[in-house]
Formats: C-alpha cells, structure tokens, sequence
C-alpha cells in the first residue's frame, strides 16, 4: 500500500514538473483529467453542465476536433473518441492496451457525460402536475421533497370501486388480487400509490410551471423574451408546414400528393429524405409505443367545439400581414381547415406558495389528463378502461388466448388474425372496418401490423404454458396468490382468467425489452448508446457475467433507498442503477443464513409488499407520469414515407413490385391491406425499406392533407404537421431555445447555429442549411434586441451574467426570434447530431429522463419481475427471447457477439414465412437487407444476396 502510494506521489511529482510543457497536448490534457476530482453534481440550475466537459477532458477524450466542438451548442461527447464510425477510433499503438486505449475513454466518457445529465433531469426536472409539488420543494416532516415515497393526492377516491379493497379512509395499500396483475386501468402498480399511472391522471412538466404557456404572458421573463409576437395561431401553423415541412418533390415524379399511380405501379415516386439505418417498421413500432403510454384524445376525440388552424397570415418586415389569394393558393394551404380544441382539465389560476423566499406555482397554468396508462403495460393491446376493455376480444375456446380468426385469402399463415370492430365496439364511425383493439385511433397497415404479431406471441405463449401444463401437471408454476403468498399455484391448476394476464405481462415485458435494446439501440446507432441501453436493461456490468459485482450493487442500492439524503436518494441511486441495470433492481434479496456462512440464498418473499414487492421502485420524489414535453418529441410524423414499396417474399424479395400509398392504408383500408397480402409480406416490405429522416422539409404529404370525416369540416381535411404545432401551443411547451435552457442544454444565438459547424465551408449541405436557417427567419422574423431585458432564469451565459433580449449580440442590434421557435421546428433544425442518431440531441435528452423513469417507477419491470407475478415461464420467456433458450446470432456486429434479436425471435414464431429473410438480420429496425459493415457504418450498400435490390440503385 505504502508502495502504491510513493508511486503515486512520484507520478504526480513528475507531472506537475512537466505540465508547462505538456499543457494543451493529449498527454497532459490526460493527465489533468485523471489528477482532477469527479464533477460535482450541480446545486443550482445555473450550474448545470449542459454537456460541456473541461478543455482538458475534452482533449484527453477525443483529440483536438473534440476541444474545437467545445464552441458549438451542442453535446461535447458526440466527437469522443469511438463514438462514431469506424474512422472515429483511434488506431495507433495504444488503442490495444485495454483501459489506456483512448477509444475506451471517448465510450466511457460518453457513457459518464450521459449519467451527469440524467442526475442533474433527476434534480432538476421533475414537476408533478397532481397537487404534489409544494411538498417535492418544501419536503415533509423533515424529509427532503425528493426523497418522499407516498403521496396523499394518489389514493383511491371515495367513489372508486376498489377503494374499500385498498384501506379506505385509512392508509391505502394495495394486496391481494388487486396486486397480482397490470390491472385495467393501472391502479396498484406502486402499492403505496394506487392511483400512480392510471388513466385519466394529468400529465406532469419536465420544466418549472412559471416556464409553461409562454403565449399567456404571465410573468416579467416571459414577456420580455417574447415580446407580444406568440399565440395559439402566431407565428401561422400551416404557413409553418407548408413553408419548412413539406418534402420537396422532383418534377414530374408522379408522387401526386401522396397518391401515387393507378393500379399502385412501381413506377411512382414520392420523394422524402430518407433515415440510413432506420426502416419503416421503426415509424410504426414507435406510434404503437406511444399509444401504449400516452393519449390526450378520447376514443378519437377531443372537445366538441372546432377551431381555425391558420393559413392566414405570415411574417413580413417583422409584422403579421394576411395571406393574399394568390399566396394560399402557393402554399397550397387551406383556411377553412378546422379541428377540435384540446381536451383541459384545469385551467383556473394555480395556487402559489413561496419556499425560501422564492414564489412557485403548485401545478402548471392549465392541465391535461392522459387518457390510458402511463406504464408500459401493453394497454395499446389489453385496454385501459371499460370501453377500450371491451374491444378486446377472447377466444371463447380458451379464453386465456386473444381471438385470432382465419381470413380467407391465399396468402395467409395458419396463426390468424384480430376481429374486426363491431358497431357497438366503438363509439367513433372512422374506426368502422378496422380490427377489434384496445388503441383504434389513426389506425394504419404498420399499427395493424404489430398488433397481429403480438396477439398472436400472446397466444404461442399460452400454447407454451399449456404444453408445460400437460407435461408437469403437478409441477410448480412458479405463479402465487398474494392472499395465500406460500401457497404454490401447479401448472395444471392455473385459471385462464390468470394465464390471461399472465401472457399479458410477458407480452408487455418483451415490448419494453425490444424497445429499450433492440428499437432504441437502432435509433440512436453508435457504441456508447448500445452500451448505455443495455445497462438499462442488463445492466453495464452484463447479467451473465458478473453476477457478483451485480448482487454487490445491488445491495448498495438498497441501501441508498433507506437513506433520506437528497443526494444518495437521487444522484447515487441512478448511477449505481447503472451497474445492475434498471429492469428487474430489487427482484432479488440474496443473503446468507448467517451473517458470514452459509449458501447465499434469495430471500425475497411475496409477503413483504413494501419491502421486496414494491422495494424496486424509485419515483425520485415526483410521482411517475409523462411530462407534457415528452409528447411533443415524439411527434416523429416525417418518419412516415407517403408510398409504401411493396415486395412479396415468394416472387424475388429484391424486387418492388407495388408503390401502395400509405394513404391507403389507413383505417378500415389497413385491415384490408393485411388481409389481402399477409403479414409476412408486409413485413418485408416494410423492414426493408427506410423510413424518413427527422428533419425540416420531410413530412408526408398526406398527413398534410388528412381526410377527418369525423370533424365534418368544410374542408374534410386536416394538416397534422400544423396540428402538431398548435397542440403543443395549446398545452403550453416551451418554445425551443427556453425548452433546451430549461432542460441542461445550451442555447442558440441566431437561426446560423442549426448550421453543422463540422461542414466545410462550400459543401452543398452546408449551403442547403444555410437556405434553411433563411427559412427560418422568413417565417419567424427578427426584432431589434433590448440588452436590458432578462429572458430566461434557467442559465446564466458563459460569463455568468444573465441572459438577456440581444442573447450577447450589441444591444439594439437586430437579432433572430429564435426564442419564438416552435420545439417541434427547432428539435427538426438540429442538423449537428451525434453519429447514427435519427434523432436530434434536444429530443435525447428527454429520453434519457423519461425512459429511465420509466423503468424506475414501473414494479413490474423492476422488484415484481417474479415468477411470482409472471410465472417461471414467463420470465425465461423474458429473459431468453422465448421458449427455446438464448440463441446466439452468427458472427460478430459492430465488435459484439449478440444474442438473436428479440423483435426476431418474435417474428421467427408468428410469421414463421419469415425465417429465410430474417436470417441475416441483427436487429429488426436496421433496414434488412443492408450491410451493416464493421463499426456502426452508415453506409447504404446490399449485404450479400440483395446487390439486385432496386432500392440500392438511388
Ligand atoms: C399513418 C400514420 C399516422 C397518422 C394518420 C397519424 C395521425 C395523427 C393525428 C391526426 C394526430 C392528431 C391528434 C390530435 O391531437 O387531434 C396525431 C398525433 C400524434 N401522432 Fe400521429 N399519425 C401517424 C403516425 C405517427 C407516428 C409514426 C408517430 C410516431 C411516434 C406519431 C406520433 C404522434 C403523436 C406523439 C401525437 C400526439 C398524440 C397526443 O397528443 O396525445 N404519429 N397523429
């Protein structure tokens, strides 16, 4: 030890003689960093890191191009060493020796910049719209706000049908049946807080109340940072898609609008920039997703009274001037257009109460409620209240399966598929024609798609229990009733009504796998985020390989959870999640007999509902919903090409054989459209095919001219990227610049920041961005700057000054209205994104606070991921992909050995037509038949077998 340490001080000796001479080189920039302390979490919002590491970190982590990105607004991590492709490693000498190489440092920095910013979410943004918030500042009883477990406002109401069940008028505590399965409407997934998720709760904030609807003008900061040019209709939504949304098409491309050519021939085209490692399944997995967590509309609608969507005025010579005829008919927008308010549900003026000297406001201006679960509990497909419950159609022959029916037409595989809707199904004449599910709204051929997949997995995971039943009737089902907790429940005596939900539970669980580690590690498609999302789920140390250091871990953790400390309770509790992952922490209690002997055994009993049942959970202090910001990233319309490029698996997979408009796809046409080519088909068309890139001047032509029967409007149309706009004007969403300050991230000075700083200076790109960023200040105008006025409490500048009107230009210059961005246009400008991201950084970032919560606050995917609640099964099925065991996909991606992709293994069992296609692939979402080269290539060039597939021509 005295040796290590005389080591020690001898380097130190050394470096701090050498440092003049080593200052600004890697070396001493190394050094610098390994001498220096760990970061300090920041105390106050001013403070954050804003993705910004140290000259010295920067260079040690990723060379001089790393330090010249320091300028920029954007995260410092994405020019690491390692974090791109192949050309991003370094690969001189060092790059062998293990944890010297500095491509190991460009991941693991990466991987720790990305731990800081979910700390400081945990800290900083958290705002429960319940009523919770005033204790979550002041705390209770001498317990910090972050560190309360149980909340008043999430207990049962007086009129509710199970609040008898949970302890009525005393404290309420969920058991019994009430906590064996995801229940309808999410009550008792926390035990404590039954009422925590469930349907109809508001949705939360990611940002303070007071930063919410800036277009109401209701404080000094708000004004001044937009002056009197926001509202519902200000800047214009539909001069806004039509002028930085619409794709632009070649002439003569025979895309009309989004119909293609007669008879769907080849032929046709519709131009749209297009994501390189994304396919159209990703567009369409990530709409099922969200119909899953969240949903303001109800049954479709939303309040009965129409309002205008613009397509009036524009910006010229920085005031509004109405449209001329001549101008609506250029942008082809259409005034007439009208669509239904959003649902509010409180809207009266929001006590206040003050904390230290400070005023807050105890919930947002106005609040929505979000209309299904907010747990990732398949409710899209199992329903979230009576009506939704009742399009769910069992088997009547085994009502623990989902009702799959024969279609008669040629092509179709034995398994089935979902009934349709019948007239006392739904209370919303657009859905008539389409299959019976829970989540009916904006029905299309993806949506139908998935749906059948999963309800068929539903059913081959009952087959399977069934199968295990006939076998060993006898045997331990691993599966108990919480009232009788050590009474084992054998295969052969497990109701349907439990085999039910049971299925339902592993169906949920998988979709949450295949979302975190197969759909997101493609989204987001370089090393540090396929790390990253791993340890989300199994943990950064690996599952099967460090089982020691994982039970360590985890045991820290337990004991963070006791401790009341803001900091452990937060900060530490998050990155030591990291170890063992978040998806299932505290499923386990492994403790010796005694103290220091005996075999280590799983203490973990069903019996002690706080302590092991729900001990996995972590709400930080803020009860668990999604924040209204979250919705608004996840408008990902351009996703969504206008044609779909259909091949057929049994005619020459390389082939385009139909151009099938989207279109036409929608609704009762979707059904018909699965039906008529089968499930495989579809799949092949759409898994080869990419999907849109998320960017300006990209979103489908037809989703700007929706047809809405149900608004009965003069029109009959609707413009959804218009109403992308006003949806989040009517919530209140920051606008962009605000919302990146308020989320830990730098601001923009002028609309020349979206520019990529890394194109050189007369590429093509950066010319077409240039054009981009005019667009911009054509539609959102400038004003004459006041240096006097102080826009933003959030971030302090670069010199710790406030942040004022001429954002550090000369005062009563003329500067960009780059506050007044819109988020959606703003997150869509990023064009500087880190490698393989088909998403922008502003919209990561909610991510990272959102995905994680999540997982944190969800027992089922945390503490009760138990045989217990799943079955023995149910978790081997989890666990392994499947009934048949962990099977390892042939060679080597991207420096991994890998499992088969869950997504794959489902689609293997349910569409088994498939199996020759998806053999080469490695994850469902990367279009099928690229080659995905050696290190996180983004390159568009066929694997072996596909050199004569068209798409490859462009
Ligand atoms: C054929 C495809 C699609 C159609 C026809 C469609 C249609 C619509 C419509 C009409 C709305 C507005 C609802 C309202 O506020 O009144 C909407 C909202 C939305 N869409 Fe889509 N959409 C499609 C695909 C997608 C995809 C691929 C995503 C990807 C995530 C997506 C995400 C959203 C989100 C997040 C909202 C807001 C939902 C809410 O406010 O709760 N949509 N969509």
């Amino acid at each position: 030890m005295k040796k290590l340490a005389l080591i020690g001080l001898a380097v130190s000796l050394l470096f701090f003689a050498a440092y003049p001479s080593l200052r600004n080189t890697r070396l001493g920039s190394c050094v610098a960093y390994a001498f220096g302390s760990f970061r300090e979490v920041a105390q106050d919002r001013s403070e954050r890191f804003l993705g910004k590491v140290h000259e010295d970190t920067a260079r040690c982590r990723g060379g001089e191009e790393a330090v010249q990105w320091h300028a920029t607004p954007w995260f410092d991590w994405q020019r690491y060493w390692a974090t791109g492709e192949q050309d991003s490693r370094f690969t001189g000498l060092i790059s062998g020796l293990g944890f010297l190489s500095p491509n190991r440092r460009g991941i693991a920095g990466a991987l720790l910049d990305m731990e800081y910013q979910r700390i400081e979410l945990l800290r900083f943004n958290l705002f429960d719209n319940s009523g919770t918030f005033q204790e979550y500042v002041q705390g209770r009883n001498g317990t910090a706000g972050s560190a309360i477990k149980i909340w008043p406002q999430l207990r049962l109401p007086h009129e509710h049908s199970a609040y008898a069940a949970v302890g009525g008028d005393g404290p309420q505590r969920c058991r019994g049946e009430l906590i064996r399965f995801r229940n309808l409407t999410g009550i008792c997934n926390d035990i404590t807080n039954p009422l925590m998720g469930s349907t109809d709760q508001p949705f939360a904030r990611n940002v303070p109340f007071e930063a919410t609807f800036p277009d109401l003008g209701k404080n000094e900061i708000v004004t001044s940072r937009h002056s009197d040019r926001l509202g519902l209709l200000k800047p214009d939504p539909q001069v806004i898609s039509r002028q930085l949304f619409s794709r632009t098409q070649a002439p003569n491309n025979s895309c009309n609008e989004g119909y293609g050519l007669p008879g769907y021939a080849p032929e046709a085209n519709c131009d749209y920039q297009k994501a390189p490692v994304l396919n159209v399944l990703a567009a369409f997995w990530i709409q099922f997703m969200t119909h899953d967590w969240f949903s303001h509309l109800e049954e479709g609608h939303n309040q009965s009274e129409l309002m205008p969507m613009g397509c009036t005025a524009r910006h010229a010579n920085n005031a509004d001037q109405p449209l001329t005829p001549a101008e609506v008919k250029y942008l082809r927008c259409r005034p007439e257009d009208r669509v239904d308010k959003s649902y509010i549900a409180a809207d009266e003026p929001p006590v206040t109460f003050s904390h230290a000297g400070e005023p807050y406001l105890t919930r947002a201006y106005k609040t929505t409620l979000n209309k299904v679960t907010a747990w990732w509990d398949a409710s899209q497909i199992y329903g979230y209240n009576d009506v939704s419950w009742k399009r769910v159609k069992r088997d009547p022959r085994d009502p623990a399966k989902l009702l799959l029916e024969p279609v008669r037409t040629s092509t179709q595989g034995a398994a089935g598929y979902l009934p349709l809707l019948q007239t006392s199904d739904y209370t919303n004449p657009q859905w008539s024609g389409q299959e019976s599910v829970a989540f009916p709204d904006n029905w299309n051929v993806g949506l139908s798609f998935f749906h059948n997949v999963f309800a068929r997995e539903h059913n081959l995971f009952v087959d399977a229990f069934r199968k295990q039943a006939k076998e060993t009737p006898e045997k331990d089902s691993g599966l108990r009733n919480a009232e009788r907790p050590h009474e084992q429940i054998k295969y052969e005596n497990v109701t349907p009504d439990e085999l039910f939900a049971v299925a339902r539970l592993v169906v949920a669980a998988e979709i949450a796998k295949i979302h975190t580690i197969e759909w997101t590690a493609q989204l987001l498609y370089n090393e540090p985020l396929y790390l990253g999302m791993n340890a989300n789920w199994f943990g950064l140390l690996g599952t099967d390989k460090q089982p020691l250091v994982r039970k360590a871990l985890e045991r820290v953790i337990a004991q963070l959870k006791k401790s009341d400390a803001e900091k452990k309770n937060t900060a530490l509790y998050s990155v030591f999640a990291s170890g063992p992952g978040i998806f299932g922490l505290g499923s386990h209690d492994y403790r010796r007999r005694f103290i220091l002997f005996g075999k280590k055994t799983d203490r973990w009993d069903l019996s002690e509902l706080e302590k092991h049942v729900n001990g996995g959970v972590n709400h930080f202090g803020s009860p668990f919903n999604f924040p209204e910001e979250f919705v608004t990233v996840y408008r990902l319309h351009p996703l969504v090409p206008d044609l779909i490029e259909f091949r057929e698996l049994r005619n020459d997979s390389n082939v385009i054989r139909y151009k099938i408009p989207v279109m036409e796809t929608l609704r009762g046409k979707a059904t018909q459209a699965v039906h008529r080519y089968g499930l495989a088909d579809w799949a092949l068309s759409m898994g080869r095919q990419r999907a849109g890139k998320l960017t300006l001047q990209n979103h489908p032509a037809f989703l700007q001219n929706l047809s809405t029967p149900r608004l009965k409007n003069a029109t009959g149309k609707i413009d959804v990227p218009a109403l992308d706009i006003i949806r989040d004007r009517e919530r209140g969403v920051p606008r962009y610049n605000e919302f990146r300050r308020q989320y830990g991230l730098r601001h923009l000075r002028s609309f020349n920041d979206f520019i990529d700083p890394s194109l050189s200076k007369n590429s093509p790109e950066r010319g077409r961005q240039q054009q981009i960023a005019g667009l911009l200040r054509e539609v959102y105008g400038q004003h004459q700057c006041e240096d006097s006025k102080i826009i933003t409490v959030a971030q302090v500048d670069n010199n710790s000054a406030k942040i004022t009107d001429c954002l550090g230009h000369p005062n009563g210059s003329m500067v960009d209205n780059i506050e007044d961005v819109d988020a959606v246009v703003g997150w869509l400008a990023e064009f500087a994104r880190p490698h393989g991201f088909a998403i922008a950084e502003t919209q990561f970032q909610v991510f990272i606070l959102n995905a994680s919560r999540r997982l944190f606050s969800d027992r089922f995917l945390t503490s009760s991921f138990r045989p217990e609640f799943y079955t023995h099964l149910g978790v081997k099925w989890v666990n392994e992909n499947g009934p048949d065991g962990m099977i390892k996909q042939k060679g080597k991606s991207n420096g991994h050995e890998m499992e088969v992709s869950p997504l794959k293994r489902v689609l293997q069992r349910t569409i088994p037509e498939l199996k020759p296609e998806l053999d080469p692939v490695v994850n469902v979402f990367d279009p099928w038949a690229r080659d995905r080269g050696d290190y996180y290539s983004l390159q568009w060039k066929p694997r072996t077998g596909a050199g004569s597939d068209v798409a490859f021509k462009d």
